[in-house]
């Protein structure tokens, strides 16, 4: 089955559960084939999928196993018994057997070409970057992974890398040895070189500040958690290009909701500026972009925005929707 959005189509359709193992403490691996035996589509490293756990229940989680088994998806989701439910749900409820719809693979961490890579990872963290590194390795780039967690039995993947990567591979179980060390990425990276980061805010935030003087676009990070959102936004007007509608946004509405109270249908999942499944092309007028995943190259050009958080600089905005 697809899902028409605005001007995009994604997949969505049902997949069984046939593995649910425990691979570091608090952390389940899931294995998922497809219900109707066909293929996954094709994803590359940095992807994510949605799980749809309930109708109020979306949660996104990174694909973590190899891109050419197209028979399998897999994703690692750790237990947070005081999160928003998602982790609760699927360590709690989802049992071998078990059927989910997902959606996807949507890929908004991609893996550019580069000549040397180095991985940051704070725990679960790990799981996006996990099927770069190995990308990363078979292409024969350069590369490092950082790899910081609350204690070795925590850190998922962590012995089997270290393992097959050796010395290219730098644990930091903070009960043994502290926080992961930001000295040991490079003062001033090369053309040519990129950083991979993915973790809990604080480290997102630690690697940013070390990045202010890289060249643009160096450091690439995913954010599981919205930043702290700007405060405000004062009303506006969005033209929906395609759909001839102009659509009013008052303040403490988003864009995502106006439209949908207009009557147009557009694919959204996390609504928080996480996922980037509402990201909607702009033709004219300027975002005010609150999401978390843009890049600052991205936000200055103003080309693209997700719909469900980011407001306008001008009284208008013009959508390809
Ligand atoms: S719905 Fe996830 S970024 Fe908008």
């Amino acid at each position: 089955m697809t899902v028409t959005t605005g001007p995009r189509v994604e997949l969505e359709f049902d997949a069984r559960l046939d593995r649910r193992e425990n691979v570091a403490d608090g952390v389940l691996r899931l294995t998922f084939t497809r219900v109707d035996g066909d293929a996954f589509d094709p994803w590359e490293p940095g992807a994510h999928v949605d799980l749809v756990l309930g109708t109020d229940l979306v949660r996104q989680y990174s694909l973590c196993g190899d891109p050419a088994d197209r028979d399998v998806l897999r994703v690692a989701v750790l237990d947070v018994p005081d999160g928003r439910g998602g982790s609760r749900f699927v360590h709690e409820r989802l049992t071998e057997g078990s059927t989910v719809r997902l959606r996807g693979p949507r890929n908004t961490f991609p893996l550019l070409s580069a000549r040397r890579y180095v991985f940051v990872a704070g725990g679960i963290g790990i799981t996006p970057l996990l099927p770069m590194v190995r990308a990363a390795h078979a292409a024969g780039a350069d590369w490092r992974l950082l790899y910081g967690g609350r204690t070795r039995a925590a850190m998922a993947f962590g012995a089997d890398l270290a393992r097959e990567y050796g010395d290219r591979v730098a644990l930091h179980p903070q009960d043994e040895v502290g926080l992961l060390d930001l000295d040991a990425l490079p003062a001033d990276p090369g053309e040519g070189d990129l950083v991979y980061c993915c973790g809990p805010e604080p480290l997102i935030a630690a690697v940013e500040e070390r990045a202010a003087g890289w060249p643009p676009g160096t450091l690439r990070v995913e954010r599981f958690a919205p930043r702290e959102a700007a405060p405000g936004g004062g009303a506006f007007d969005v033209e929906l290009a395609e759909t001839g509608v102009t659509v009013h946004v008052p303040e403490g509405r988003s864009v995502l909701e106006a439209v949908e109270d207009a009557g147009v249908q557009v694919l959204s999942s996390c609504r928080e500026g996480t996922c980037g499944t509402c990201e909607t092309p702009v033709l004219d007028g300027v975002p005010d972009h609150r999401d978390s995943l843009l890049t600052d190259e991205e936000r200055a050009s103003g080309e693209m925005m997700m719909i469900c958080v980011s407001r306008a600089h001008t009284p208008r905005l013009v959508l390809e929707l």
